[in-house]
């Protein structure tokens, strides 16, 4: 199974035709795509609009969260629509799943959220406000842990987010701003629950590589992997919760 990924396209009028070049360049490639965030550049509409058409050139399932930038503009409604209409799913603290390659793929979406993790760790104390972002982000864990356990029968089973579960996937980032970029409470559910390969992005200036345990996390986040997409092979025989099940290859130029 061929999984192409990106996060941070970013994507808007000015940046329309290299956007929709990148996705041409895919057909044939992969057998799914998933896009993990930060799709358009302040969350307009004309700017989801870019990625649709993009989308419509493939014919392969393509599955996607939202990202901060895509809420800049308190526009979600728009865009759920707009990319849906494209055939993407939209996946906001949900699952969804697809058979490709022989395989039944799960997906489970969600945006996850900010928190930080040991050392800069928002604590679930004072202000409602501040308990209030604690509490989202709590919800998010929630949902990742539900949508693993409705996908515990598929062939292989991705955590799609756009906020980093790990740290590991950060370095490179001030660690002043690790708050902001995510949370280890949201690879809880993902350790408890396994998964064969989790993608995020949102830390422009992170890494490419780590892991919840065992589970390969990867920053797909296109800053990162200095790509339009990365393409992970996942065999159906070897695919087992755990490392060394994901092969990493560069798709052609
Ligand atoms: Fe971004
Ligand atoms: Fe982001």
């Amino acid at each position: 199974m061929r999984i192409a990924a990106a996060a941070d396209i970013h994507a808007s009028e000015v940046s329309a035709e290299r956007v929709v070049r990148a996705f041409a360049d895919l057909r044939g490639e992969a057998d799914v795509v998933l896009l993990a965030g930060d799709l358009t550049t302040s969350g307009e509409p004309e700017q989801a609009e870019v990625i649709a058409g993009a989308c419509r050139q493939l014919d392969v399932p393509i599955f996607a969260v939202l990202g901060n930038h895509d809420h800049h503009a308190e526009r979600t409604e728009e865009l759920a629509e707009v990319i849906g209409g494209a055939g993407v799913r939209l996946l906001d603290r949900e699952c969804a799943t697809c058979h490709v390659a022989e395989l039944e793929l799960g997906v489970v979406g969600a945006k996850g959220f900010v928190g930080g993790f040991p050392g800069s760790a928002l604590p679930d104390f004072g202000e409602p406000l501040l308990r209030g972002v604690y509490a989202e982000t709590s919800a998010e864990a929630e949902a990742i842990a539900s949508g693993l356990q409705a996908i515990v029968h598929c062939d292989v089973r991705v955590v799609l987010l756009h906020y980093a579960p790990v740290v590991d996937t950060l370095e490179g980032e001030p660690p002043g701003i690790h708050t902001y970029l995510g949370c280890d409470r949201l690879a809880t559910p993902i350790a408890e629950n396994g998964a064969d390969l989790v993608l995020h992005g949102h830390a422009h200036a992170g890494s490419f590589e780590g892991g919840i345990g065992e589970i390969p996390v990867y920053n797909v986040a296109v800053h990162v992997t200095g790509r339009n997409f990365w393409i992970f092979e996942l065999d159906g025989s070897g695919v087992r919760r755990g490392g060394e099940v994901v092969e990493v290859r560069e798709p052609p130029a």
